[in-house]
């Protein structure tokens, strides 16, 4: 197991000592909640930003970080993203073509950049081999476009698959608009090595999309049996084929029957765990085909097996989380990874609670395409759940009880946003977890994945979906077999865009000269206990006790002990910091343990505010 939890989340808040005294004020929810339509018309803005901000070489959190690269997220510590992992950035990527298609023409710029990047980083020599000898597998790499050699979960066969879909998306919108040459020129010769490692390599085992499980995955399947069918389309519109994606796309398609227990879909063959897990509810809305029927052989999310399997996974995390506490079956809830999860603490994530929404906005639209619902054994307790008087049988479009289903599933859907919303801290920004008794954001702060989710679900829910991909054109072998086959595998070459591709100007930028800074830090304090935080700029005191700046307990509670202070600091300005205590009546000052803190203020454009959010230590 790679990750282990961070000593402060392991500790967690269970050994608080009780305040006594005068009461502190109660922390008020993170996040006035409104309506629905509100929170995302003011929110997608802001992490449609948040995503900017964390692409290389413009993007304000991105110093170092090559051009198109896609960091995780600026945390360089507890835990350290500040690397590209080649899923966030594809998932992120296919979300950005998804605005480029919808018009927003000035995101070609940064998915080329994007595209150019992995071209290099497809020919970087790592840990999990070269370019044909395994390396596409290799999970994440330096911003620079170094290999990371600790070591890791890897391989991850996740990668190339969906790095395949995100770059073909944008070769069908460049070839609708009359730059197939392009398409020929740069993009295919590096979707084609990504198709060839999956046509070598998905018979193996692999780490999972969390990156601790070694075993055969869901997600992992299931996007790799989509990315040979979109490869093998994408290779006949520019006169090629792509045989082996021809052949190993049914026996993709046929193991990937093998992940249904009979009640949900198990996300991984390893890992000794329920196997009820959120990566399935991804490979669900990764497989989304809007022109599918419910088609329960891909696992499209209106099948049986996808809406059983949605209330399975979504009911493991109803009694786990205090948050959660007191919400009945039917309503959305705050929604983690898998319940037997530790990482960082083990909490609620903003990216699969926005999973959970996009299924169910996905779902409808399939409804409403297809004309019909049918509620059956495999899904009944689904419907019943949140439409209690549901039947088995078939409902269609023009029937009230469609309509009624229809705008039952819409609310259970849009809970699972106003978790979300319920949860956003003040500043806006989306980490990677929310605590599960206090919904205070942590882990790594403005991870650009739950940026994308958050955005991909809302424009489901705007009716705005992906192009389809012929899901269904592939017939079931009789009989499975654990085959592969190898190659092409060719250095890409050329990433000299035409000019005649490039829209008219880049995204404007305007470098702030001041930032914001709000540092939050959960500290256990016992009354007549003050927290400052002291540095080593004259703004923070220059390290002297007597000079620190006192932390605001305006909203601490016992649940949520919180000091929060903000500071406006110049843009660039690197500092290192700690934390430190003093005691009513008592000159002892107690300092934080070793090592310092360190930051640096963001300087690039967009950034003009950003959080720190730490616990004690
Ligand atoms: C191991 C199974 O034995 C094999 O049949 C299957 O195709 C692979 N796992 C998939 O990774
Ligand atoms: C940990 C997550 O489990 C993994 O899916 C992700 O790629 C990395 N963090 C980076 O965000």
């Amino acid at each position: 197991m790679l990750f282990q939890p961070t000593l402060c989340a392991a500790l967690g808040l269970a050994a608080l000592i009780v305040q006594g005294g005068e009461a502190r004020p109660e922390t008020t929810v993170p996040h006035a909640t409104g309506s629905l339509d509100d929170f995302l018309a003011a929110q997608s803005p802001i992490a449609f930003q948040g995503i900017l901000n964390n692409i290389g070489p413009s993007g304000a959190y991105s110093e170092g970080v090559n051009p198109g690269v896609v960091i995780a997220s600026p945390s360089k510590q507890d835990p350290d993203y500040f690397y590209t992992w080649v899923r966030d950035a594809a998932l992120t990527v296919q979300y950005l073509v998804e605005e480029l298609v919808a018009g927003n023409a000035s995101l070609q710029f940064l998915i080329q950049d994007y595209i150019s990047s992995q071209a290099r980083l497809q020919t970087v020599e790592n840990p999990s081999g070269s370019l044909s000898s395994g390396g596409l597998g290799e999970p994440k790499f330096h911003v620079d476009e170094t290999a990371f050699t600790d070591s890791w979960g890897r391989p991850q066969r996740d990668g190339p698959p969906l790095r395949a879909i995100a770059m073909i998306s944008f070769a069908n919108y460049l070839i609708d608009n009359g730059h197939q040459s392009t398409v020929e020129d740069i993009i295919w010769p590096i979707v084609r090595n990504d198709l060839s490692y999956v046509s070598q390599h998905w018979n193996e085992t692999t780490f999972d999309i969390w990156e601790e499980v070694h075993s055969s995955s869901f997600f992992t399947t299931a996007v790799q049996y989509r990315a040979l069918v979109q490869g093998s389309a994408l290779a006949s519109k520019l006169g090629h084929t792509c045989d082996n994606c021809g052949s190993q796309a049914p026996q993709i398609l046929c193991f990937l029957q093998s992940y249904w227990t009979g009640s949900h879909i198990l996300a991984n063959t390893g890992g000794g765990r329920s196997g009820k897990d959120v990566s399935t509810i991804l490979g669900v809305i990764g497989s989304f085909d809007p022109n599918a029927d419910c088609d329960d052989v891909t696992f499209q999310p209106c099948s049986a097996r996808a809406l059983a399997n949605h209330k399975q996974v979504v009911d493991s995390f109803r009694s786990i989380y205090a948050i959660n506490a007191g919400i009945p079956s039917g309503s959305a809830v705050a929604v983690g990874r898998y319940p037997e999860d530790v990482y960082q603490g083990g909490h609620p994530w903003y990216l699969t609670t926005a999973a959970a929404a996009e299924q169910l906005y996905d779902a409808i639209y399939q409804w409403n395409h297809v004309g019909h619902i049918d509620i059956n054994a495999v899904n009944l307790d689904f419907f019943k759940s949140i439409y209690p008087s549901a039947a088995e049988g078939t409902y269609t479009s023009d029937s009230s009880t469609f309509q009624d289903i229809i705008s039952a599933v819409r609310t259970y859907a849009d809970g699972f946003l106003s978790v979300i919303e319920k949860y956003t801290p003040p500043d806006n920004l989306l980490a990677e977890q929310f605590h599960r008794e206090t919904g205070i954001p942590l882990s790594a702060a403005s991870l650009t994945w739950s940026y994308a989710a958050l955005n991909t679900a809302a424009q489901r829910r705007a009716s705005i979906v992906p192009s389809p991909w012929n899901s269904n054109s592939t017939d079931l072998p009789d009989k499975c077999s654990a085959t592969s086959a190898t190659g092409p595998y060719a250095t890409p070459t050329n990433t000299a865009w035409p000019t005649t591709t490039q829209p008219p100007e880049r995204p404007a930028c305007t470098p702030p000269s001041e930032v914001t800074l709000t540092f939050n830090a959960l500290v256990d304090t016992a009354f007549g206990q003050n927290i400052y935080l002291v540095g080593s700029i004259p703004e923070l005191g220059s390290w002297d006790p007597a000079n620190a700046l006192l932390m605001s307990a305006k909203s601490w509670t016992s649940g949520n002990p919180v000091w929060t202070l903000s500071i406006s600091l110049p843009a660039g300005t690197s500092f290192e910091y700690k934390f430190i205590r003093k005691d009513d009546g008592s000159s002892d000052v107690v300092w934080e343990s070793d090592p310092n803190r360190s930051y640096n203020v963001p300087k690039d454009c967009g950034a003009n505010t950003a959080t720190v959010n730490s616990w004690w230590r």
